[in-house]
């Protein structure tokens, strides 16, 4: 599994998982602001970014977080880490919660949801999981990206973000989108998240609405909650520095 490593080799770990279908360099702008106290791994999911580990028709959420569980393993077979995971990040950081709940020192959730698909949703994700060697990733980049952001994100990063859709693997990025309509329901895991939790949210989220991510944390016991002003479903590179003070403030309190 590939990753990019900054920070202090002595920090606290902090492992960032990205959302679909990108890669680690979403985080890039956040790394800057963040890498001065804490040891930041960045890896690339199974079928995305530079990590070469076989791909199937089916990448499975318990299988990213399975990935993840290892590479935790291979950094550090003993501390305790932060998992912070960004909307498909978040599905996996969720698995990661309720699996390896004592390797885990904290949890940030950004932009993501607990509940699945409902049956629409999950059947039009495998259809376009199965047009998508035809349609290719120019065509889901730009179904994708006028939800992506706030009306206030610049024309750089959306390019930067389409440039990020149209470098992953089109294998890859099928088997994910096939995996997360059949990923479980995970608001009933909520409650049992005993580990210290912050929820993230961009104010202008179209796909994982302020309202919905508010009821997630209050689901989960003693989680903050945080919105990000000038970001919609993408913080970490639409508003780095607000969402990097988010971040900073609540690893501070992690022992
Ligand atoms: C993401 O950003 O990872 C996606 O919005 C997740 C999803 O499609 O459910």
């Amino acid at each position: 599994m590939f990753y990019e490593e900054t920070g202090v080799q002595n920090g606290k770990i902090v492992i960032f998982l990205h959302g679909f279908p990108f890669d680690h360099t979403l985080w890039h702008e956040t790394a800057r602001h963040l890498d001065d106290s804490w040891r930041l791994i960045f890896p690339d999911l199974r079928g995305f970014g530079q990590t070469q580990l076989p791909v199937t028709q089916i990448t499975t959420m318990s299988q990213f977080a399975q990935d993840v569980a290892d590479l935790i393993d291979r950094i550090d077979s003993t501390s305790r880490v932060v998992v912070c995971g960004m909307s498909m990040g978040g599905y996996v950081a969720m698995h990661l919660a309720r699996n390896l709940a004592n390797r885990l020192a904290g949890l940030i959730l950004c932009d993501t949801k607990a509940q699945p698909d409902n049956e629409v949703a999950a059947q039009n994700r495998k259809c376009r999981a199965d047009a998508l060697p035809e349609t290719g990733l120019g065509a889901l980049a730009d179904a994708m990206l006028p939800n992506l952001f706030s009306p206030q994100t610049g024309n750089t990063i959306r390019e930067t973000v389409r440039s990020m859709i149209l470098r992953q693997s089109l294998h890859g990025v099928a088997a994910a989108d096939r995996g997360m309509a059949e990923r479980p329901d995970a608001t009933d895991w909520l409650p049992g998240f005993s580990m210290p939790t912050l929820v993230v949210c961009g104010e202008q989220d179209s796909i994982s609405p302020v309202e919905e991510m508010k009821q997630m944390a209050e689901r989960i016991p003693n989680a903050g909650f945080a919105t990000i002003a000038n970001a919609g479903h993408l913080p970490p590179i639409e508003a780095p520095e607000y969402f990097s003070l988010a971040l900073k403030y609540f690893l501070d309190d992690i022992d």
